[in-house]
């Protein structure tokens, strides 16, 4: 009865959406139906292929009519299974949805639609002597819809903000299939509620995003990248601070020894340096000149002095610098065979100490069989704490014995203050732990702003909120 249903939804669609692309091929719905998450099987009805915010719009008019469950689908790189459809619903790819609408060079903004990739729009901006700053390792296939959709961070947060702080105009297909046009690129606007900010982070819950205006700013200064054998986690955040009160970090990110040789082995990378350390630190500073350079230098050696680092290397030109990042941005490819199970943990950057502390004790009594590897946005205060799957274990019987130490990790975040989604997200995968991070008032004022932009239960149901 049940797929009698949902075979009728595709049929639906197709009649009332005559010009629609759609597509119910085996190797498309398995490519479509789930992002980079390995623990749910992709299952959707059909992927929808819209050209046009109209055909956006009319394809929800007919969700939203036919109880159709509709799920959003960028470049499929999420980490918290907010693109899986793995109950028979209609995914909704933004792959035909890929110009570049506009390019304003006095407001400094370029108008763009949702399926162009992060990588082509940093491009786009460079070519006009500009710069957009959101920048991760799945930049080159990752789309902007989805990075605002899931306000996407990555390695320049310290200096730069997440993708919220970027966007200046949205257009939105809400639950109802109807436009919502917010902000309109101003940069001042005191009228009232800011949608815009709702729609930013909401993971495709309230309603779909067809239409982006980014801001750009000036292209950065030359910048250096240093990578630091590093003897602790205290000593990390000293090094942290020296650094970071000397000159501007536009990253500050670290890596353990573990990690480490995952990369190494799985990127093929050489050794960075002689020494080996429990702990490295990769760190980039903005370098305009010989002094600032010096001034780096100065901190390195101040560092070695005092016994937090060991060892280091900086980058003397732009290869070496992007030679550098590999260390740090190549793990999450060199991990995926592994299936790690990801926790996404941000705490305030002064309680970042404290917190790994605690943390890594307790990974260390409740995972004692797994390898557990820790990377992360450290100058930001966010923590990515993988457990690799053994290889004799079926990835069920895995993501049930993570889930089982979850409360305890989740509880111990709430205990410092911290969130249990920094940049992933909430998606499928962490949903039924919201509470850990908002309180139950907060998760009945999300269910009511629902409600308001989605009243039929269509966009990326079961998605954030149950
Ligand atoms: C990263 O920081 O490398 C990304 O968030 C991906 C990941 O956590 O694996
Ligand atoms: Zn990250």
């Amino acid at each position: 009865m049940k797929m009698k249903k949902k075979s009728r939804w595709v049929n639906v669609i197709k009649e009332h959406c005559p010009g629609l692309e759609v597509s119910s091929e085996a190797a498309v719905l398995e490519s479509h139906g789930c992002d980079w998450t390995r623990f749910r099987k992709p299952a959707p009805s059909a992927v929808v292929f819209p050209h046009t915010v109209e055909e956006v719009s009319q394809l929800v008019v007919v969700a939203a009519e036919n109880q159709i469950p509709l799920v959003p689908s960028g470049g499929r790189t999420g980490l918290s299974g907010g693109a899986i459809a793995d109950a028979g619903e209609v995914v909704v790819s933004f792959d035909r949805m890929r110009k570049i609408l506009d390019f304003n060079g006095v407001d400094r903004t370029l108008t763009v639609e949702p399926g162009v990739v992060t990588q082509v729009v940093q491009e786009y901006a460079s070519q006009q002597n500009l710069y957009y700053p959101v920048s991760f390792a799945a930049e080159g296939s990752s789309q902007i819809g989805g990075n605002i959709a899931t306000n996407a961070g990555g390695i320049r947060v310290l200096r730069y903000g997440l993708t919220r702080d970027w966007v200046v105009g949205l257009k939105i297909i809400d639950g109802r299939g109807e436009l919502l046009e917010c902000n309109g690129g101003l940069v001042k606007n005191a009228s009232g509620y800011d949608f815009r900010h709702l729609f930013i982070g909401s993971e495709g819950t309230l309603g779909f995003i067809v239409e982006a205006t980014l801001r750009l700013t000036d292209p950065p200064l030359p910048s250096r990248v240093m990578l630091l054998a590093v003897t602790g986690l205290e000593a990390m955040m000293d090094i942290f601070q020296q650094f970071n009160s000397a000159l501007i970090l536009t990253a500050f990110e670290f890596l353990t020894d573990a990690a480490m040789g995952y990369v190494r082995r799985g990127q093929d990378l050489p050794a960075p340096m002689g020494t080996e350390a429990p702990l490295y630190a990769v760190l980039e500073f903005e370098c305009a000149d010989a002094a600032s350079e010096d001034l780096g230098l100065r901190c390195f050696e101040h560092c070695l002095e005092q016994g937090s680092v060991l060892d280091g290397v900086i980058s003397q030109s732009e290869a070496q610098a992007a030679d550098l990042w590999r260390y740090r941005e190549g793990i999450s490819e060199a991990i995926t065979p592994f299936t790690p199970y990801k926790n996404d943990l941000s705490v305030r950057i002064s309680a970042v100490p404290a917190y790994l502390h605690d943390l890594d004790q307790l990974a260390k009594s409740q995972y004692p069989d797994f390898e557990v590897l820790w990377y992360g946005h450290i100058g930001d205060g966010n923590l990515h704490m993988n457990i690799l799957k053994p290889e004799n274990m079926t990835v069920e019987d895995f993501e049930e014995a993570c889930g089982r130490v979850n409360p305890a990790v989740f509880e111990l975040t709430r205990t410092h203050r911290g969130s249990i989604s920094a940049e992933h997200g909430i998606g499928l995968l962490k949903q039924r732990y919201l509470s850990y991070s908002r309180s139950e008032a907060d998760i009945e004022r999300m269910r009511g702003i629902k409600a308001v932009f989605d009243p039929f239960n269509i966009m990326n149901p079961g998605k954030l909120l149950s």
